[in-house]
């Protein structure tokens, strides 16, 4: 039987950093076991569902989205036994599971890629990647002036059997990632049978890795404009990323899909990792045939305006939810700062501005309509590390352009579960343990076994707020109507209802509603909706109308 409520279209998902979450093993990174350890705290925070980050072998020149192999597990995180009881423990606490699927590139481990290597050119083996002839006298020049996104060009030489230098491969991110090449029919029969595999273990669905990547300009032309693509490290090449071809994929996993659903009537779920220019070709991975949801990042990097979340906003319910889905907002992950300290910028250190605002953000977040994504330690309102010395920096990033600009360890810190010093109870059971990066001392007032035990913690105003969305009809999907408000607060009302407002300014302002509200961000006497606030209240709905 088909299952008449779309779980997804709502879902709050939790996204576990699998090698931060927590450390079953003694070794200093977290693992599959962490991961099935910490699923009653995850049940209790009241989440519909994780996104684990990819798990699989991996050299982790790029913390696993270098896959070598897309069928098993990586002995640092576990087995596919631990898998497994991962998949039917969360399964018995009504917690979904959707894995991170990377198809846009492998790892240079791969075994097709070695093979690529030894097959030499104008051979099959190669015609699944990327390789093409240098340009120059001798070919020592890139086959076009791409730029990669994590520094350096696109394009690598190979060193060919004779010794001698030879093709490059395209890889958009390292050189230690190769670019797929899509127009190969083996590359998308490969990954069927990939998505088959998890399939067939049990998993409610994937999120999808750069899913705008994928194909690029069948002729890998020179980009006009490389000043630009090097200003933003490539993410807006147009013939790069974004091409028509793409959408023929996501027609055909959704299938697979549906086949699944229509077998045993759980519905799965595919979530893509899209970044492009405007919300309406956002709008167009989710048409009703393609992805059922897609990040919708224009949230997260809206500057903390009420004008400028109201735009957003405003633009995603009309694109958005235009095609039949829903919107899924998003404020984290773990390619950006966290959300206390870029909304504490530039506020003076120990102002708390940041986190009033991260905290007023969340109920936001919950409070629209469609379905969300919590980075994990967001419940826990852990800042950005920003001090790891550049000897324990991973991300390569640092590695390729020696800069510290937008680099992503900060947000990957290991989280803290309890007692006053590293591990924290990161590591269980082996206090020696060293996390793979260090944790401040400060980490110790963010621990969980605090969060929980003190009622104004960010902890429990986000279960406050998933318990609530759980419990009121007027959350979850639907649709919003803006409310009159004065500068700088942003207000709507859900529903029958239901009205959420938040104060985008420092000053006090009137509340919508009169009344206490169900839940706030902050300290919030009936009538006032405190600075840097947000709020929930039931109304009897006689509040004006936006104009
Ligand atoms: C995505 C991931 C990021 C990764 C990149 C390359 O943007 O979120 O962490 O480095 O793809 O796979």
């Amino acid at each position: 039987m088909l299952s008449k409520y779309h779980w997804w279209r709502d879902a709050v998902i939790y996204q576990v950093y699998v090698r931060s979450f927590l450390d079953s093993t003694g070794d200093g990174v977290g693992d599959l076991a962490g991961v099935r350890a910490g699923l009653p705290y995850l049940k209790k925070l009241g989440v519909d569902g994780i996104w684990l980050s990819p798990f699989y072998p991996s050299p982790q020149h790029d913390h696993g989205y270098d896959v070598a192999d897309y069928c098993d597990v990586d002995p640092l995180f576990g087995d596919l036994a631990e898998f497994d009881l991962l998949v039917t423990a969360a399964r018995r606490l009504g917690v979904k599971v959707l894995l991170d699927i990377v198809p846009n590139h492998c790892s240079s481990e791969h075994p097709w890629f070695q093979e690529a290597l030894s097959a030499g050119p104008g051979s099959a083996a190669r015609a699944r990647f990327h390789f093409a002839d240098g340009r120059g006298a001798d070919g020592s020049e890139p086959p076009n002036n791409w730029h990669a996104m994590f520094g350096g060009p696109a394009w690598s030489r190979v060193t060919e059997a004779d010794g001698r230098p030879g093709q490059w491969y395209l890889h958009m991110f390292t050189p230690e990632q190769p670019d797929w090449n899509w127009r190969d029919p083996q590359v998308g029969a490969e990954f069927d049978r990939v998505l088959r595999f998890w399939l067939d273990r049990g998993v409610d669905g994937f999120r999808i890795d750069v899913a705008a990547g994928l194909f690029k300009h069948p002729e890998l032309p020179d980009s006009d404009d490389p000043e630009a693509d090097a200003r933003t490290r490539d993410s807006v090449n147009p013939l790069a990323w974004n091409q028509p071809e793409v959408h023929a994929v996501w027609r055909s996993w959704r299938s697979i899909c549906e086949e699944y659903t229509a077998r045993d009537g759980r519905e799965r779920l595919l979530v893509g990792e899209v970044s492009v220019p405007t919300a309406r070709e956002h709008a167009l991975y989710v048409r009703s045939d393609e992805l059922h949801q897609a990040f919708f990042f224009d949230l997260l990097s809206a500057p903390w305006d009420a004008d400028a979340f109201r735009k957003v906003v405003s633009e995603a319910m009309q694109d958005i939810a235009g095609t039949g889905s829903t919107v899924t907002w998003v404020l984290n992950n773990h390619d950006q700062v966290r959300t206390v300290t870029r909304y504490g910028e530039p506020a003076p250190e120990g102002s708390g501005l940041g986190a009033a605002r991260a905290r007023a953000a969340a109920l936001l977040m919950l409070a629209l309509p469609g379905a969300a994504y919590i980075y994990q330690g967001e419940e826990l309102g852990l800042p950005e590390v920003v001090d790891l010395p550049d000897d324990v920096l991973t991300d390569p990033i640092f590695r390729r352009t020696g800069s510290r600009a937008r680099i992503r360890d900060g947000c990957r810190v290991p989280l803290p579960w309890s007692g006053q010093a590293s591990p924290f109870g990161f590591t269980s059971g082996v206090e020696s343990a060293k996390p793979w990066l260090p944790q401040p001392e400060y980490f110790a007032e963010y621990a969980t076994d605090r969060a929980l035990a003190d009622t104004r913690s960010f902890w429990h105003l986000y279960r406050d707020g998933l318990q609530l969305r759980a419990a009121l009809p007027q959350l979850g999907e639907g649709t919003l109507r803006w409310l009159d408000s004065p500068p700088g607060v942003l207000a709507f009302a859900r529903g029958d209802g239901l009205v959420c407002a938040v104060n985008f300014g420092t000053a006090p302002s009137s509340a919508p509603v009169s009344g206490t509200p169900l839940l706030s961000s902050g300290p919030c006497p009936a009538g006032v909706l405190p600075g840097s606030t947000a709020a929930w209240w039931m109304s009897d709905g006689t509040e004006s109308p936006a104009p």
